[in-house]
């Protein structure tokens, strides 16, 4: 059996740290605050939206929440996001994705001024991440980022493949992977002999949404397996993107689903708050 790791204990660790450099501020009379923004009423974006919120409130942080119905037009969340941009009590601001049929999202998060975008969408966080400057990085890969670090995965000189090219996860994936000097391969649907490819990672990002899409088959001996889905199998149980029972013993090291890539998440969008303050 390889090592098992544990999002949900680093994701504590985190989120412990940041409670303390959050009591740390209130001490000093800062406050951080994050507004977050649910538009409509898709049941999975609401379980997201009060994690986020309890997390905030365990770490200290304060969350300004905003339900807005299905039929809000783009015109009136914009003017909400104009007011929050102002609002120096505002340190973070984040827009549950996905948005109704009607609001076009790019326009949405280019709305957000970048030292507020806690998601690390807008393009201009997008492009300093490019080009190796500050900004916020999204918050998955940088998830991924710590379960590495903090199980002390060797990324310089390694190979990493990522299965998907998402602007969430596979783009910002691969730019931090080559920051840690890793070699970087990004793979997706139109990918020829994927198998090829997979099997000359030291370590393996899954991300394309399909369940226990990976097996044993596509890995070598040894490797890291990250994944990053978030899936239901036959039984309408929780999965990720690799068949874990196929590759548990072949790889050295894999993230379990749920807690694994999952609760890094909402650690690295808190870690993002507190940054906000520019204190870390
Ligand atoms: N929807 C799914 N993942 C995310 C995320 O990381 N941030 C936001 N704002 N919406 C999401």
């Amino acid at each position: 059996m390889s090592t098992l790791i544990d999002g949900k204990k680093i994701s504590q660790d985190i989120k412990d740290e940041l409670k303390e450099k959050v009591s740390g501020l209130n001490a000093k009379g800062t406050e951080v605050s994050l507004a977050v923004i649910l538009v409509g009423e898709d049941p999975a974006s609401q379980v997201y939206v009060r994690n986020k919120k309890k997390a905030c409130e365990y770490i200290g942080i304060r969350s300004i929440s905003h339900e807005l119905p299905d039929s809000t037009s783009e015109e009136e969340l914009l003017s909400l996001i104009s007011d929050l941009n102002k609002d120096d009590s505002v340190d973070g601001i984040l827009v549950q994705l996905p948005l109704p049929s009607h609001i076009n999202e790019d326009t949405v998060i280019k709305a957000i001024a970048p030292e507020k975008d806690v998601d690390g969408f807008h393009p201009q966080n997008v492009g300093a991440l490019s080009i190796g400057q500050k900004g916020y990085v999204s918050c998955t890969p940088a998830g991924i980022i710590q379960l590495l670090k903090r199980s002390n995965i060797n990324m310089d000189g390694a190979h990493a493949v990522i299965i998907g090219r998402s602007n969430i996860v596979g783009k910002p994936m691969a730019l931090l992977l080559l920051r840690e000097n890793a070699t970087v391969t990004i793979t997706h649907s139109h990918t020829k002999d994927l198998k090829e490819i997979t099997k000359q990672a030291d370590i393996l990002i899954v991300a394309i949404g399909k369940a226990k899409f990976v097996n044993d088959e596509y890995i070598k001996e040894g490797a890291v397996v990250i994944d990053v889905g978030m899936d239901r199998d036959e039984n309408g149980k929780l999965c990720g993107d690799v068949d874990f029972d196929s590759v548990k013993d072949k790889c050295s090291a894999i993230t379990p689903v749920p807690g694994g890539v999952g609760p890094m998440t909402i650690a690295m969008l808190m870690n993002n708050c507190v940054s906000a303050k520019g204190e870390i």
